[in-house]
């Protein structure tokens, strides 16, 4: 078999879908990142799930508490997705760039995007360089509804942690 590696990579750069906003808290720290690999996997019982990248700060704070806030962002808040993709926080406090309250389990709510969910973890699943946080919804909160900010409007911000 041909190796597929760089036809697949190009399949996979033509898809879109919407960005996301994963924030988590553990007692030491708090983090989060912009998440593109996500999906709603069951209706009835609702599930949702995320993936992180090994390699991310948003990872190892996650792997310490069992809440994760997973945020819709819209076109308009570019900024917070070039803030949350582009730097790690293992260098940056993006935080202190940013306003935040402290929501369900102790992690952070970015006020400014009206439409996120706390998710409780129901499993955590080795996918291959990223790890999948099985999420069932805790606390849901719909705000105004706006067009998502998708992967092909961000893919060119160079990831805080290349994959
Ligand atoms: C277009 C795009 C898609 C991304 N998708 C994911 C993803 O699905 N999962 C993930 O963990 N990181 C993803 N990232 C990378 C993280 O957002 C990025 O490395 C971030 O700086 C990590 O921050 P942290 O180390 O503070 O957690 C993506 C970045 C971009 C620009």
């Amino acid at each position: 078999m041909s190796d597929p590696g760089n036809e697949f990579a190009a399949l996979m750069s033509q898809l879109d879908y919407a960005m996301l906003i994963v924030t988590a808290a553990d007692t030491r720290e708090q983090s989060g990142c912009l998440v593109g690999f996500t999906s709603q996997v069951s209706i009835d019982p609702p599930r949702f799930l995320v993936c992180l990248s090994v390699k991310n700060q948003t990872h190892r704070v996650a792997q310490n508490t069992d809440t994760l806030i997973v945020h819709l962002v819209g076109v308009e808040d570019e900024p917070l997705a070039r803030l949350f993709g582009g730097e790690t926080g293992d260098e940056v406090d993006k935080f202190a760039q940013v306003s935040w309250r402290e929501g369900p389990g102790g992690a952070p709510v970015l006020t400014d995007l009206e439409n996120w969910f706390a998710g409780q973890t129901l499993a955590r699943v080795p996918l291959g360089d990223h790890v999948g946080y099985l999420l069932a919804p805790v606390e849901a909160h719909a705000g105004q509804r706006q067009a998502p900010i998708t992967f092909q409007q961000v893919k060119s911000i160079d990831p805080g942690h290349p994959a």
